[in-house]
């Protein structure tokens, strides 16, 4: 059904407009979010979603592209439970020096997440790790924070 999906940096944004179905819940189209996301970004070796449960204080486990990884992160813990708290996103080249980074695998050398925030109020964090350091750029910020503004439309 992708046929026809180019995956590139340049194309993201339209490629996820492309995917979203409006008609089906949530779940199902971060699910297709994360694979697309996944797959455009260069040396992306985990990608997914992690949501806010206000009951718990806690980022649970969504949708995700890569190995098994940690199902709840206390809000302000790790870097996502950061990005969360301050609702910015978190450029880390070396998550070694990131105190407090949760390493849900050894293999993770760098790491983006970007706060998924609507109306002040943020809803959870999209979260890319990669075994090479410094993975991501300055550039890549600004256009997974311009994926999040379309994500973040589908909670409702
Ligand atoms: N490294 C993250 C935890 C989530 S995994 O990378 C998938 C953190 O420090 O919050």
């Amino acid at each position: 059904m992708d046929n026809n999906l180019i995956y590139n940096k340049k194309g993201l944004l339209d490629n996820i407009n492309l995917i979203i179905d409006e008609n089906v819940p949530l779940i199902s189209n971060l699910s297709n979010i994360s694979r697309l996301i996944f797959e455009t970004m260069d040396g992306t070796s985990w990608c997914g979603f992690y949501l806010a449960d206000e009951d718990t204080d806690t980022l649970y486990l969504g949708p995700y592209q890569g190995p098994i990884a940690c199902t709840r992160i206390p809000f302000g813990k790790g870097v996502c439970g950061q990005a969360f708290n301050k609702m910015t996103t978190e450029l880390v080249p070396n998550v070694h020096e990131y105190p407090g980074h949760i390493a849900c695998s050894d293999l993770t050398n760098s790491e983006i997440v970007v706060p998924l925030a609507y109306n002040n109020k943020c809803l959870g964090v999209l979260d890319l790790d990669s075994t090479k350091f410094a993975n991501f750029s300055k550039e890549d910020a600004v256009l997974l924070e311009d994926a999040c503004k379309i994500i973040v439309k589908l909670f409702k």
